[in-house]
């Protein structure tokens, strides 16, 4: 039985200060949400993430990006030492944004998660077709690719640890998320491509989220699905009582 995970991802929002406020109420719902299967965890900007590892004690806090490299000449770039020393154990990585804006591509996501592997942290690896290609019929297919070229080469025991989160681009701070059947058909679709390229015992473990505008009125409706263990919440993740209500709407 997988356990659920719900994790917020703040972008390019809270400063330090805020961050601290929302722990000191958030961290002991995640402690009362463990309890009942469902992992909460928070990415929050590289500055505020000591803030919350060195605070919370039952919620994953997450990069919202990581260098592959453990050191070097990479201006501007933070390393998986660098943040396993501040007790940082996960980092999302492939989110649309940086694929779009900070060209991201599926090899790079794949050296990202080869490296966050075999430093034994969580990566949540997203994966999601734009709206053009959506158009294009093309969903599946790109998303095959993702899983494919970003998998390449890790062991199916570190797989089995990787979550997946699917999120199309196009619902993605847009307010259209995709109907829990779209949700689902797509989780389900990446589930097989990961049966298929390791065996079933793998793509059993590995946890699948949908993520683009996800609200506490749609949420419960994505996570009664099969192949639906989570979701990767934007938006809705920025106000702690907000975030809260959303998480209790499926427990
Ligand atoms: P959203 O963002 O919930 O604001 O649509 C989701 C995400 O980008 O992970």
């Amino acid at each position: 039985m997988r356990r659920k995970i719900i994790v917020g991802n703040w972008k390019m929002h809270k400063t330090i200060r805020e961050a601290r406020e929302f722990i000191a109420v958030f961290d002991a719902f995640s402690a009362e949400c463990a309890k009942k299967g469902v992992d909460l965890g928070i990415a929050p900007s590289y500055l505020a993430l000591e803030t919350l590892s060195s605070t919370a004690k039952h919620t994953l806090i997450a990069a919202q990006n990581v260098n592959e490299h453990d050191k070097g000449a990479f201006t501007g770039e933070i390393s998986i030492p660098m943040l396993r020393e501040i007790n940082v154990t996960g980092a999302i990585v492939g989110h649309s944004e940086r694929r779009a804006y900070y060209n991201e591509t599926n090899e790079s996501c794949n050296a990202k998660l080869k490296a966050l592997s075999a430093n034994n942290m969580t990566p949540i690896y997203c994966v999601g077709e734009t709206l053009a290609q959506k158009e294009k019929n093309e969903s599946e297919s790109v998303v095959r690719r993702e899983i494919e070229e970003g998998l390449k080469g890790i062991r199916k025991e570190d797989v089995a640890k990787i979550i997946v989160a699917y999120e199309p681009v196009w619902a993605i701070g847009t307010g259209k998320n995709a109907s829990p059947d779209i949700a689902e058909a797509m989780c389900g679709y990446i589930r097989e491509t990961i049966k298929e390229l390791y065996d079933e015992e793998t793509a059993e473990k590995v946890r699948i989220q949908y993520g683009g505008s996800v609200k506490v009125n749609n949420v419960a409706g994505y996570l009664a699905r099969p192949n639906i263990d989570g979701a990767l919440v934007g938006g809705a993740s920025l106000e702690a009582e907000t975030f809260i209500e959303l998480v209790s709407a499926i427990l």
